[in-house]
């Protein structure tokens, strides 16, 4: 039993979709979110810079005694891998899991994956799902205009993300399951299967980041906790708090506090 929190921290937003699954997994326990939105997106970030923030994130988090960390961003999970895996807390990035979520799609027709400019680019989602899904044609797909849409209020329903979905999505109709490598993505689900339709499957990476979260607390006999919450933001909290309330359907009880904006 271990009733120090986990962190979880993101760009923004869409850590919340990480933190959602951990609480229905283990409601108990208690969490220290960070939302990075005084530096968001990462995903129009170099590949030196998403290193130098991933030390930075993980360095903050850490200093508040934290059992366990998902880095519930896949930016960082593809571009700091080697960086999250040596860190000194257990730190568990969103890309091997929901890879590995990939490897159970039935079938041999195309798999997906959509994700920030920096992920595709760093090359990571593609190179795990090659040796992951062998034998099965692999469609990496870019999509910069979700993030900055979601960030600024738009969900599955408005207009804009309808047509982004379906500018960035048309190649990934026939495939049999599309990867959601950005954590944001979750957060427009319902555009995205509108889209794509029943019969590709949507597997969600932060979904599967906090599953695996959750069974290695569960492993190590390390859950525990009161479901208490903590949210720090780089950025405005109030918006904040205002657009995670919305996304998690009820008030955030401490609402969130601001912590200073770090040089990249
Ligand atoms: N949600 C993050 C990810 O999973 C970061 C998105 C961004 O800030 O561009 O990639």
């Amino acid at each position: 039993m271990d009733n120090r929190a986990v962190g979880i921290f993101d760009s923004g937003l869409g850590g919340l979709t990480a933190l959602k699954a951990l609480q229905e997994l283990l409601p108990e326990e208690n969490i220290l979110y960070f939302g990075d939105t005084g530096r968001l997106p990462y995903g129009e970030k170099s590949r030196e810079q998403l290193r130098r923030m991933a030390v930075q994130d993980l360095d903050l988090i850490a200093s508040f005694d934290v059992k366990a960390i998902i880095v519930a961003c896949g930016t960082l999970s593809s571009n700091a891998a080697d960086i999250l895996e040596r860190y000194p807390i257990p730190s568990f990035g969103v890309l091997k899991a929901g890879v590995a979520g990939m490897r159970k799609v039935p079938g041999d027709g195309p798999l997906g994956v959509i994700a920030t400019a920096a992920s595709i680019r760093s090359g990571a989602f593609e190179k795990a799902l090659r040796a992951d899904c062998p034998g099965r044609e692999i469609l990496p797909v870019p999509c910069p205009d979700f993030v900055p849409l979601i960030e600024s209020g738009h969900g599955s329903g408005d207009p804009a993300i309808r047509d982004a979905v379906a500018r960035y999505c048309a190649p990934l109709r026939e495939a049999d399951a599309v990867l959601l490598g950005c954590t944001h993505y979750g957060i427009i689900e319902g555009a995205l299967s509108d889209y794509l339709g029943q019969s590709t499957a949507l597997v969600s990476a932060a979904y599967c980041g906090a599953a695996q979260v959750a069974q290695y607390l569960i492993v190590n006999g390390m859950t525990g906790g009161r479901g208490e919450e903590r949210f720090l933001v780089s950025g405005d909290p109030g918006a904040f708090g205002r657009a995670a309330s919305t996304l998690l359907g009820r008030p955030l009880a401490q609402g969130a506090e601001r912590v200073p904006v770090m040089a990249y």
